[in-house]
Order: structure tokens, then sequence, then C-alpha cells
């Protein structure tokens, strides 16, 4: 007999049990479930709506009921539908029919919006906790790289010098957005739904803001049609996540990029590539390209949970219990990542003479030829045309600015003279941007100092 089989004359059909049933992938909430249930009869006893020795009894009863579930010896079943009905059912087993009486002022909806709210508040601790540790590796490596000269590009052409410390430290300002999102959307899911029965919450004179505060809380949900029907917060979530994905990914197609032989400015430790079952020689920047693959499933979670709740009458409805699957998957998802990523980062061998020869046998010193001769005082449209008559020059020759002489500069513009050698160097260049956010080794120690203070906060 099904827990709600009263006003029924026959039994479920079996497909329609399978079909609705969601705890093949809802037993992930048993723990919230049973905190949630344990704060909910606490409070029915304080409230004197059960007896005191009533409560006692349940909640060691749920105490038992977890600790089984969690140690796997619980059966759960498709005929009970979700973990809410399974525990219930459980506990009901466990002390018999008293275990009736946890339901009292509190409907399925509330309890799983509630259990949803406590999982995914841990899992934005976890993946904070995860995402400064990237942070952190980044950092590492822009610290042991501050004397590291690569070239930036733009189009995916070399376009001007910068800093590896400053290509990284691009990554933590980033993972530093990510991280401040999640804190800020931790607000919202803080809040407490529970109480807000089916719908319009309950007759009995429960106290929302105890079970709030035995639960930690920053508040209850103000509305109890919204506190059973939005998902907003899911959606919070999976789009911070798609960000989150987002940054992941571009700095992995950037990590195998350089790590081909194309451009050879990296090596991933052997710790984090894989081989090939048929070539020998190869090693592959497998765990790069996976999280760069896997973008697509978190951005897909993000997109099918927006389109369900699309169109949806208030309150709640079964759609909604689609709403777990494409959350689980994208904090399991974005775990895995960020575990790899920070010690794949740590470990990576930064090939810094390939990256210097990159900038030297380059033009991308073209531009600051271009502000030498503005700062002679010719316009920059002028000074543009000019150098571009000297890099062409240059193609057709084989040769790169720095190898031309005093005279041979001086047939494009007599307003070159022997210092124009002191301002192309890869270093002056990089030097050159000292502007606040530029890529001179004092502005980019200027953006880690910034970025120690921002830490303090996470
Ligand atoms: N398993 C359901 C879900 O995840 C729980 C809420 C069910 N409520 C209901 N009235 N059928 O959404």
């Amino acid at each position: 007999m099904k827990l709600w089989g009263g006003r029924f004359t026959k039994p479920t059909n079996e497909l329609v049990d399978e079909y609705t049933a969601s705890i093949r992938f809802d037993q992930k909430l048993a723990k919230y479930d049973i905190q949630g249930s344990l704060a909910h009869v606490e409070m029915l006893a304080k409230c004197g709506i059960i007896p005191e020795s009533d409560a006692k009894t349940i909640a060691k009863g749920l105490k038992v009921v977890g600790q089984k579930i969690l140690a796997g010896e619980a059966e759960l079943t498709e005929a009970n539908e979700d973990i809410h009905m399974n525990v219930e059912k459980l506990l009901i087993d466990e002390i018999g029919p008293v275990g009736g009486k946890l339901h009292t002022g509190r409907s399925r909806n509330d309890q799983v919006a509630l259990d949803m709210r406590l999982y995914l508040r841990e899992a934005l601790v976890t993946l904070s906790q995860q995402l400064v540790e990237v942070q952190q590796a980044l950092f590492t490596q822009a610290k042991d790289n501050l004397d590291t000269v690569l070239p930036g590009y733009t189009h995916l052409q070399r376009a001007q010098p910068v800093l590896f410390a400053h290509h990284m430290m691009a990554y933590v300002f980033m993972f530093q957005r990510d991280v401040e999102r999640l804190a800020d959307s931790f607000k919202r899911v803080n809040q407490s739904p529970l109480g807000a029965g089916a719908l319009a919450g309950t007759s009995f004179p429960i106290d929302r803001h105890f079970v709030a505060e035995k639960l930690n809380f920053d508040g209850i949900c103000d509305n109890s049609l919204d506190a059973v029907s939005d998902r907003d917060f899911v959606i919070e979530f999976l789009s911070n996540a798609s960000l989150v994905s987002a940054h992941l990914s571009r700095l992995c197609e950037e990590l195998v990029q350089w790590s081909s032989a194309e451009f050879n400015f990296v090596e991933l430790d052997d710790a984090f590539c894989t081989g090939s079952s048929m070539m020998p020689q190869k090693k592959n920047p497998d765990v790069a390209e996976l999280v760069r693959g896997k973008t697509g499933r978190v951005y897909g979670h993000l997109i099918g949970m927006l389109t369900t709740l699309k169109g949806l009458p208030l309150a709640y409805n079964k759609d909604m219990q689609e709403d777990k699957e494409g959350m689980f998957d994208t904090v399991e998802t974005l775990k895995g990542a960020l575990a790899l990523f920070a010690p794949m980062i740590e470990t990576m061998d930064v090939k810094k003479e390939n990256m210097y020869q990159a900038v030297a046998k380059d033009y991308s010193n073209a531009t600051d030829l271009a502000d030498y001769l503005v700062g002679k005082d010719l316009p920059f449209r002028d000074a543009h045309a000019v150098v571009g008559q000297v890099v062409l020059h240059c193609i057709n020759e084989g040769k790169f600015l720095l190898d031309l002489s005093l005279e041979q500069f001086q047939t494009f513009s007599t307003l070159i003279d022997k210092d124009i050698y002191d301002v192309l160097s890869p270093k002056a260049v990089v030097n050159a941007r000292n502007v606040a956010g530029g890529t001179a080794k004092n502005r980019v120690e200027e953006q880690m100092t910034k970025a120690e203070k921002l830490f303090e906060n996470n």
C-alpha cells in the first residue's frame, strides 16, 4: 500500500512507478532529508503539535534509518517513489505507526525544496574551496614567472609580448569573480522553505524560524507559493557553474595548444597526461581536453533547467523533479575538474626559453616602434604606416626589427635613432606597458598584491 494510497482503488501501473520514481537519483539527498526531518520533528514537539516522547522516538528512528541508508543496508524502492517517502516508510518499519507523525504540517513539496537547498549549500562551500586552490596554483605559477615573456595573441596571431605571470593572473581574476558569484548566490540559497507545506502554508501552529535556525539558514522564504515552486537558486547555480566551466575550458584550450609541438610552451606533468594505445610516442593532454569537453554538459543542464521551469504554473508541478540530475551532475563534474586542475597547473613545466624565442623571433614589438615615432611627434596614423613598411621589408628579407641596422631603419624614417634598440627588446616592450593593469612587471606585481587582498575575503 502506497503512503498516499487511501483514495485509490487499484495499484499503480508498474511502468508508472518506474517512470515517476526519482529514488534512483534523489537518494543522494538522504543525508539532507534526515537532517531536515530532525529539525522538523524537534519543532513539532516544541510547538506542542506532537508529544515530546513521540518526537524523541522519531528522532532516534530517523538516525537509525539514516545510518542504514548511508551504509547501503536500507532497501530503497521505486514503489516508494522518492527519498522522502522511502525514508518515511523505513521510519515506520523501524519504530511503528508513531513514525507517521513526522509528516505533520509538512509536504514533500517544501521538503524537497529544503533538501535541494541543504545539498547545494554544502556543494557551494566545497566548490569555492576548490576554486581557491586553483587560484593558488595559478598564483604560484605567476610568482615563478614574473620575468617570463611570451607572445600575447589576438585572433591567435602574435600581437604584443606579455609576462606569463600576467597571463596567469588573468585567470586568477576570472576565478575570483566565480568565487564571489558563488558566495553571493549562497545568500539566496540559504533561505528555508520548510513550513510552506504543499503550497499554502499549514494550519498547524508551526515555528518556521525555529527550523530555519536549527538548520543554519539565514532566514525563511517569505512566500509559501514561491518557496515550493521556484528553482531559481538551481538555475543561478547552473549559470555560475557554466561560467566556471567557460573559464576552465578556455584555459584548457590554451594548455592543449601550448603543449603541442607547434607551440611547445609548456609540458604538463606525466601524471596528468595519458598515452595512445597505438602510437608509442604520444603524450596527450586528456585531462585538459575532457574538462573542455565536459563544459558542454554543464551548459546543457543550464538550458535544460531554464526550459523545464519555463511556463510552469504555480505552484509545484511534477516537472520540477527534473531539477535534480542536472544539478548533481554539474556539482560532480565541477568537483572532478577542479580537483585535477590545481595539481595539474602546479606541476606544469613552463618552457621559458621557448616562450622567449617566440617573442624574439617575431614582430610583436612593431607597436613599440610606432609608439617611439609618436614620441618624436609623428601622428600615430603616420607612424603606423611607416612601421607597416618596415615590417613588410623585414618579412621580405627574412629579418626581424632588431636585425636592421640604424641606416636601414633611417631609410624608413630619419626620426629613428640608436636608442631604438633598447626600446624594441622584449623586456623593454613589456615594461613599457606601465599602466594600471598592464603587463609591465611592476604592474603585474601590483595586481598580485591586489589579488592577495581579495583572497582574504574568500
Ligand atoms: N520527488 C519529488 C520531486 O523531486 C518530490 C516532491 C513530490 N511532490 C509531489 N506532490 N508529488 O519533485
